[in-house]
């Protein structure tokens, strides 16, 4: 490498110094690495901190619940005995793809080239690593890869299998086998007490999500959630098929006695909808909820609430919503240095600062430095009332409203029963 890039990713690393009086080529060179930084920083915070820390210090809340301690990312030590077509290997094929433990997951079918580039880039700047600059090679592909798609035929394939080998004992052996030992899943998600807490706990899989969907989502997340942190692991018809019988079995579908007045069908799908939307009624769910672009951001979009959770899970989740929380929406308390308790759902965290966004829909964003407690609660931001202060029969047209939506997409059509 050239000494004028040496000097210049020195620079670079330290931020800040004045480029004035460079030559114009390393100004250029010096604002593309700066932009390739800031991406990675992006895709870092977003894909990776959860792990590897926000620091890559190797200490994010997941870590602890990993067999395998994830790569100390910004410790020198660790990455100046790897280049940088090691590292983008090691972020493309996962873990498992470089020899190491299939508990880091593979990125290359979420990520482009170019973003992965951004990541080792950015991984050399969390080392403060000077001796390997990163830039894009030429010919980088930018777009993001193809996710793949349910053909037409494939889910009813599945739910004849499914149907007629979903709970062989073998199949759902082989199907825990590859989430736990396997594919990445267990990294992230939590059965029975063991296992990541990234995604949702899957210790009740069976009576919270239909079969179709697990299955659907499970092959290509992006396509129903392009931002969703759970990384396309690449799996095959049988792996999935296998999976989704696994998870499928996980959890009774508990139905109480005192439920089934709601679950009766025949409910009105018309009042449903105008109780979801009504500002002025009891229910006004759409205060925190949207559907299909309609209603609030505090609480989980539910365009596809009806295709992808049981009657069940939805009623409890109206009933009793700290039964389960919601990734990404459990609520924080921060208590801030000038005396002030602030509550609501976490959107949006990096190392200097939090954005939170308060019951009544307005967004607070604070500086790290100005907190004096944060804390982080298993409540849920949902009032828990809604059978007190609804009818039976409002829910149940609320329920009907909400699992007769239109699928978003056309091949989730394929998903509803
Ligand atoms: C679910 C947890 C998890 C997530 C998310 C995760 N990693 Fe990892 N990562 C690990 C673990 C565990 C290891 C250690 C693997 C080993 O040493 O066997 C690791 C190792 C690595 C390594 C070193 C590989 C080697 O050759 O030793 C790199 C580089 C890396 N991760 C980058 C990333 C990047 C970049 C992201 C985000 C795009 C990311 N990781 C997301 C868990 C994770
Ligand atoms: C890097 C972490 C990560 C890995 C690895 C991972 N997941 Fe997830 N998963 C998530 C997150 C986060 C969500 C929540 C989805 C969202 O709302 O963005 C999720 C959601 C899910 C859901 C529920 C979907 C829904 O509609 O809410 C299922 C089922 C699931 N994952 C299964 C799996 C399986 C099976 C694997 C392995 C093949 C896997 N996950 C690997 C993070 C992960
Ligand atoms: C004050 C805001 C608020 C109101 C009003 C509200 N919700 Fe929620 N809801 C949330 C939040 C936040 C979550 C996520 C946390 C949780 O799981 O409890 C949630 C979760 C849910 C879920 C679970 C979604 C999933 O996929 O896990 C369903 C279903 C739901 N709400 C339906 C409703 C219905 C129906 C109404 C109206 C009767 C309603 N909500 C009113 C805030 C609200």
């Amino acid at each position: 490498m050239s000494q004028k890039l040496k000097i210049l990713f020195a620079a670079v690393l330290m931020w800040g110094l004045p480029a004035t009086g460079w030559p114009n080529e390393v100004g250029r060179l010096e604002d593309q690495f700066k932009a390739l930084i800031q991406k990675g920083r992006a895709l870092y915070l977003h894909y990776c901190a959860h792990c590897h820390g926000l620091t890559g210090n190797g200490d994010g809340y997941n870590a602890d619940h990993l067999d395998k301690s994830p790569a100390e990312l910004s410790n020198p030590e660790f990455t100046k005995k790897k280049s940088n077509e090691q590292i983008f290997r090691a972020i493309k094929l996962g873990g498992a793809g470089v020899r190491k433990s299939h508990l880091m997951p593979a990125f290359g079918r979420t990520l482009s080239e170019a973003e992965t580039w951004s990541l080792v880039a950015y991984i050399r700047f969390l080392g403060r690593d000077h001796d390997q600059p990163v830039f894009l090679p030429e010919d980088v592909k930018r777009g993001r890869p193809h996710t793949p798609t349910l053909e037409p035929g494939v889910m009813e394939a599945f739910r004849k299998w499914h149907h007629e080998k979903g709970d062989d004992p073998k199949v759902l052996g082989d199907g825990r086998w590859l989430f736990r030992e396997k594919k990445s899943c267990f990294a992230c998600h939590t059965v029975n007490g063991e296992g990541g807490e990234v995604g949702p706990d899957l210790s009740r899989a069976g009576f919270m999500f239909t079969p179709g969907w697990i299955y659907s989502w499970i092959r290509s997340p992006q396509r129903v959630k392009p931002q969703t942190k759970m990384p396309t692991i690449g799996l095959d018809d049988t792996e999935s098929r296998l999976i989704t019988a696994y998870l499928s079995n996980l959890g009774e579908v508990k139905r109480p006695a005192d439920w089934e007045p709601y679950l009766k069908a025949g409910g009105d799908a018309d009042n449903g909808k105008k109780l979801f939307f009504d500002a002025k009624g009891n229910a006004y769910c759409s205060k925190c909820h949207s559907i299909q672009g309609k209603g609030g951001q505090v609480g989980p979009d539910l365009s596809y609430v009806g295709v992808s959770r049981t009657r069940p899970f939805i009623l409890e989740s109206i009933l009793a919503p700290k039964e389960v929380i919601t990734v990404g929406y459990s609520s924080v308390l921060i208590l801030t240095q000038a005396g002030r308790f602030l509550t609501g759902v976490k959107v949006n965290e990096d190392d200097k600062s939090i954005d939170i966004i308060n019951k009544d829909g307005e967004n607070i964003h604070v500086e790290k430095d100005d907190i004096k407690k944060f804390k982080t609660q298993e409540i849920s931001i949902m009032p828990g009332n809604f059978g007190d202060i609804l009818s039976v029969q409002e829910i149940r047209d609320i329920l009907t409203y909400l699992t007769s939506l239109p699928p978003v997409a056309s091949e989730f059509s394929a998903i509803k029963r």
